[in-house]
């Protein structure tokens, strides 16, 4: 039997799989997007799903304009701040959540699946603490819930294929084998998401899940790029003191300059993923543990760059967290 769904986040990358996922498994599923959407251009990206608009951060527009008075079984959120910055990532990954997560219960919802990231378990940013904080507040609500703690996303590795293709060195941090991650295609993470609704092993739990194969540094993966586009190997090594250098400089003037505090947390949120694995991370060691880290799915990133280097598919959109 199909569950009534309310999806927040559903135009993001895991949002628009996480829709597809959800209506393939016969669930009623009605996305609740931003008041200015695109309608028609929604409606061919969530086929199947219901559309209502409306304002997230807003406890009045929730009631009325997605929930509506209707019940519902389960509240899906693949909501997240597009820019990571501190006052963005405090009113969506927390505040909204809180007051969509009132709303839901309004609703009879029972069960809450939240789309986190790993990178919450060494909490060092604004968006970390903020996504933390209201993990926190879910696991308490009485609700059962679902909290899913994806390693890395394809896009966020895909930056420099294009660079690459024209000939041009890849860059990486240090010597590329500072970090480690084992990521997952959108449609397996979407379908693990989709999963957590009928599988009890799933409730109540925090999932920190990657997808399949070994754990690959920055380094291999420029490696297979070279191999795939049949070129010699070419690396451009960039010390993490330059990161380091920004955003001394970045915070400094930030505190005349307002808009330079926002780009100094940008740069914050790339040297984090420069020099932190995308694992889980062992609380006893310190240490980030590859084996630890369970597996979904069976597409590869290597997959899918061959994808999109020998076949022509289309790079992912990278969004405002992207570094190289
Ligand atoms: N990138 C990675 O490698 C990675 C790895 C692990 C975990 N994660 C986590 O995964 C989560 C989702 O990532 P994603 O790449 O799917 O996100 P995304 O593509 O940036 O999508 C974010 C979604 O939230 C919506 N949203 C943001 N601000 C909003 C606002 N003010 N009002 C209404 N809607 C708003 C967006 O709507 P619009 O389309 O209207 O903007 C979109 O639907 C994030 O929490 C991220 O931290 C990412």
């Amino acid at each position: 039997m199909g569950h009534r769904i309310l999806l927040l986040g559903a135009t993001g990358t895991i949002g628009r799989a996480t829709a597809r996922a959800l209506v393939a498994r016969g669930h009623e599923v009605v996305c609740f997007l931003r008041p200015q959407a695109d309608t028609a251009a929604a409606a061919r990206l969530l086929p199947g799903a219901t559309l209502r608009l409306g304002d997230v951060t807003s406890a009045g527009s929730l009631a009325r304009d997605a929930f509506r008075g209707e019940r519902f079984d389960v509240l899906v959120s693949c909501l997240a701040s597009r820019t990571g910055a501190p006052r963005d990532a405090w009113a969506i990954d927390h505040d909204a959540h809180v007051l969509a997560l009132d709303a839901a219960r309004t609703s009879g919802v029972t069960h809450v699946v939240l789309l986190s990231a790993i990178c919450v378990q060494k909490p060092l940013l604004a968006f970390q603490h903020a996504k933390l904080a209201f993990e926190r507040k879910l696991m308490e609500s009485g609700l059962t819930w679902s909290i899913v703690r994806p390693t890395a996303f394809f896009k966020s590795l895909s930056g420099q294929i294009e660079r690459v293709r024209k000939g041009k060195p890849f860059l990486v941090f240090g010597d590329g084998t500072l970090t480690a991650c084992k990521p997952v295609s959108d449609d397996d993470l979407a379908a693990y998401i989709a999963g957590c609704i009928d599988d009890p092993d799933r409730h109540n739990r925090i999932l920190p899940i990657g997808g399949p194969g070994p754990a690959i540094t920055p380094r291999e993966q420029g490696e297979h790029l070279f191999r795939l586009l049949e070129k010699p190997a070419k690396f451009k090594q960039v010390p993490v003191g330059l990161l380091d250098a920004v955003i001394a400089v970045l915070s400094a003037l930030g505190r005349v300059i307002p808009s330079l505090a926002a780009k100094a947390e940008l740069a914050r949120i790339g040297r984090y993923y420069a020099t932190e694995s995308m694992l889980v991370l062992d609380p006893a060691t310190g240490r980030y543990d590859a084996d630890a880290t369970p597996s979904t799915g069976r597409d590869t990133l290597f997959d899918f760059y061959e994808r999109v280097v020998q076949q022509g598919q289309r790079a992912p959109e990278r969004g405002d967290h992207a570094v190289f």
